[in-house]
């Protein structure tokens, strides 16, 4: 295992350009695979979880050109996709195997879905109870809760169905079943989540209709049209460095092109909420997205209570969020946030457990965190593991920028999972 040595740097300056959106890019693959023709992604980003996407269309039928953000997909479109010859392999990637499924259980074919040991432990009952009650043929061990899935394809019923976690991939893998199915597909409940997919489905020429409390799907009359897109920067990687650039007291960090979608910008409500001296520049709508440059300044930060509608706006933030708070002034109080328990780790354990290691005051909850906010930057120096999580090793990286004396990280290569040039850029932004 690598392991990586930090100090804290006496300044950082920079404009970043964070890599494309995740949530975005697996859905300009997986989209563009049941649409028949061509599109051009730009800015894709090139993380492991997105790769695994790509293998798995291509062993679909999918022609997949890559050259570095650059991508060339041509598909023979929904009804004309091949059964994989073998496992189609999702990596360490939750989105890809959830939408996958959903997508593959609604057309004829066999497929099993399977992933590294992390991929592996996540629940998944909650894809599968609510394809099984539209007609899904899915099993997979524990009764279909854990991957290896294996699919056998078939024409799914419309119908309704409330959602009870707030969850994109799941709201996904729902609407991607219900395309070849012989009835609308009415979705209720908490389906305030990340909205690519609805968006993005609309602007293939999909009819699918959202209100505050539902999203009706009509099954498809005609294929998508092929959607060519510019992936727009990544808010959740982009936050590791708003919060690098409040918590240093030399910091001035722009992250340019960022994606500003109301659906994942929970994390710059929070910071601003917390004090944080952050300004949003150049706002403009590229493709279904509206993006703008954000740049953060130090800052005097002060405890906050993350909660509620906030929390899925947010999700994947939370591990740097928490490192944000632990140096902030009084309490931070993280509630209804269970669902990070079913992420790459457990992150209540996993984020509460370093924060300790790093000399921080945190309790774990049942459904998120209260911290106790030093005021100041002293964390200490200490040896602390990713756990194979690229978010931790993300969100450790950025406690080591204030902390007295050295920090290591163990297995930071990770990072890949998601931000394939962290470290680069990590070290371009120090060394000024
Ligand atoms: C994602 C949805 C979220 C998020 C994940 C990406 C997506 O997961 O945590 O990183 O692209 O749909 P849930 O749907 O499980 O909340």
């Amino acid at each position: 295992m690598t392991i990586r040595t930090l100090t804290a740097p006496s300044r950082l300056r920079g404009t970043i350009h964070v890599p494309g959106d995740k949530s975005i890019s697996h859905r300009a693959i997986m989209f563009n695979a049941i649409a028949a023709g061509s599109a051009r992604i730009t800015n894709f980003l090139p993380g492991a979880d997105c790769l695994s996407t790509i293998t798995c269309v291509r062993a679909l039928g999918v022609e997949v050109q890559r050259e570095a953000t650059d991508v060339l997909i041509t598909s023979p479109g929904l009804h004309a996709l091949r059964e994989p010859g073998d496992l189609l392999d999702c990596g360490n990637s939750g989105t890809t195997l959830r939408l996958l499924t959903g997508l593959l259980a609604g057309r004829p074919g066999f497929a099993v879905l399977t992933g590294d040991a992390s991929l592996r432990s996540r629940p998944q009952r909650r894809i599968v109870t609510p394809l099984r009650a539209l007609g899904a043929q899915l099993d997979g061990r524990d009764d279909g809760d854990r991957a290896p899935l294996a699919v056998r394809g078939t024409r799914m019923h419309g119908g309704s169905y409330a959602l009870p976690v707030a969850s994109a991939q799941v709201k996904s893998a729902l609407l991607l079943a219900a395309l070849g199915g012989d009835a609308p597909l009415v979705l209720s409940g908490k389906i305030a989540s990340r909205d690519h997919t609805e968006r993005m489905l609309q602007a293939m020429g999909v009819e699918l209709t959202v209100t505050p409390e539902q999203i009706t799907l009509y099954p498809l009359t005609r294929l998508p049209a092929p959607l060519s897109l510019r992936v727009p920067g990544d808010p959740s990687s982009a936050a590791f460095w708003w919060v690098a650039a409040a918590l240093h007291p030399d910091a001035e960090l722009t992250t340019s092109g960022v994606c500003l979608n109301p659906t994942r910008t929970g994390a710059l409500d929070v910071l601003r909420a917390m004090g944080a001296d952050l300004t949003i520049t150049h706002e403009r709508v590229e493709g279904s997205e509206l993006i703008g440059d954000v740049t953060v300044r130090s800052s005097s930060l002060y405890g906050t209570e993350i909660a509620g509608a906030l929390i899925p706006r947010l999700i994947d933030e939370i591990p740097v969020l928490a490192v944000a708070a632990a140096c902030a002034h009084g309490r931070t109080i993280i509630r209804d946030a269970q669902e990070l328990r079913a992420k790459e780790t457990d992150r209540i354990a996993t984020v509460a457990a370093g924060l300790v290691d790093l000399g921080a005051t945190v309790e774990p909850t049942g459904d998120g965190l209260v911290i106790e906010g030093r005021g100041d930057l002293a964390f200490r120096g200490t040896a602390l593991q990713s756990h194979g999580d690229h978010r931790l090793a993300m969100a450790w990286a950025v406690a080591s920028l204030v902390t007295r004396g050295t920090t290591t990280i163990g297995d930071p290569d990770c990072a890949d999972v998601s931000y394939p040039n962290f470290w680069q850029t990590l070290d371009t932004i120090t060394q000024v």
